[in-house]
Parts: structure tokens; C-alpha cells; sequence
């Protein structure tokens, strides 16, 4: 049986709002007017997205999602990724902003901004809530980016291990699992 647990806060819930209100600002200052399409990564940024989303203060937002598969149970990626629900939206010509739970090896979102790449959008952009540099094995250029973390095992505030802690409204430390 698994003895892992989440006690430690590392960002706690209001630090959480605080900062999503600075980044929903500056996209608002980024993209004024016209169609803005969050295409959020299932199932960790969902969370994020709808906060993120409330905080923005303008018409023309888009909500969309993408499946893609991710870590399983383990807690270090695969290197495997692949789609498991596609966008049902065009976003040829459109402003593009990839809303991610946390950046970590940038395997996944090196290879989905490929992907989104070829669709043509006019403009395409990354939006994480966490980034955990240290961790990189892909380059990934991060226009917005929350908080930048240690290479630490983070859950809650929509991040999970093994599909728990999603709930928690802060983001902590897991501890104690394989
Ligand atoms: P990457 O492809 O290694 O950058 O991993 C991205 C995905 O791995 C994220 O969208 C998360 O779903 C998951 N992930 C990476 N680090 C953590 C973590 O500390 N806690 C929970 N999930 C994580
Ligand atoms: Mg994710």
C-alpha cells in the first residue's frame, strides 16, 4: 500500500488567485480585442483554465481542450505522448494560448505546439501556471508562467498522483510515493 501524502503547502490558495490575476492582466494587455482560444490540457489544467478564464477581463474568449497522454501512475514522463481528444474548433488564423498545469521535462508541450503549429494559428503561445526548470530535457519558450518551483512532486489545484489530490485548493508537496 501506498504511503504517499500531501501536508507540505508550497503555493497556498491565495497566492494562487493573486498570481492569476497579474497573468490574466498582462494576456489582456497582450491580446486586446478579437477571438482568444485557451486550448487547456486535460485533466491537470482544468482548474487553472476556469480560473484563468473568470480573470479575464474581456469578451472573446474560446474555451477548448486537448487530451494527451501523460504520466499514468508514475511520477516521471514516459516520453511517449500522443493525443486522446483532439480540438473540434479550427484555429487557422487564430490567437492561440495553450493553458498548461505545469511544464516538467516539456515533452508534452514541445510536442504539442508542434502539432498546433501546422494548423496555422496567427499566433501561438504557452500559458502554465507552474514551470519546473530544472527538469527540462525539451526546450519550451513559456510566455506566461505562474510560479517557477523546484524539482519536487507537486498535487492539488487540479494536479494529480495516480488521479488523487486533484480537489486540494492549494498546491503541495506529495511525499512518500513510489
Ligand atoms: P512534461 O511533458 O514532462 O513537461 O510533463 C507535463 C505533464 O506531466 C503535466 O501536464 C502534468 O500532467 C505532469 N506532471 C509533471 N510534473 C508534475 C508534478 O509535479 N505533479 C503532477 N503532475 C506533474
Ligand atoms: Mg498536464
Amino acid at each position: 500500500m501506498s504511503q504517499a501524502s500531501a501536508e507540505r503547502v508550497l503555493i497556498s490558495a491565495d497566492q494562487i488567485r493573486k498570481r492569476i490575476d497579474e497573468m490574466a492582466a498582462s494576456i489582456v494587455a497582450d491580446y486586446p480585442e478579437g477571438p482568444l482560444y485557451l486550448v487547456s490540457v486535460l485533466k491537470g489544467a482544468f482548474i487553472f483554465v476556469a480560473d484563468l478564464a473568470r480573470a479575464l477581463k474581456r469578451s472573446g474568449v474560446r474555451i477548448e481542450f486537448m487530451g494527451i497522454s501523460s504520466y499514468g501512475k508514475a511520477k516521471t514522463s514516459s516520453g511517449q505522448v500522443k493525443v486522446t481528444r483532439d480540438l473540434d474548433v479550427n484555429i487557422e488564423g487564430q490567437n492561440v494560448l495553450i493553458v498548461e498545469d505545469i511544464v516538467d521535462s516539456g515533452i508534452t508541450l514541445s510536442y504539442l505546439t508542434r502539432l498546433l503549429q501546422q494548423r496555422h494559428p496567427k499566433t501561438l503561445e504557452i500559458a502554465t501556471l507552474l514551470d519546473k526548470p530544472e527538469r527540462r530535457i525539451k526546450p519550451v519558450k513559456i510566455k506566461y508562467a505562474g510560479f517557477q518551483i523546484p524539482d519536487e512532486f507537486v498535487v492539488g489545484y487540479g494536479l494529480d498522483y495516480a488521479e488523487d489530490y486533484r480537489n486540494l485548493s492549494d498546491i503541495r508537496v506529495l511525499t512518500g510515493a513510489d
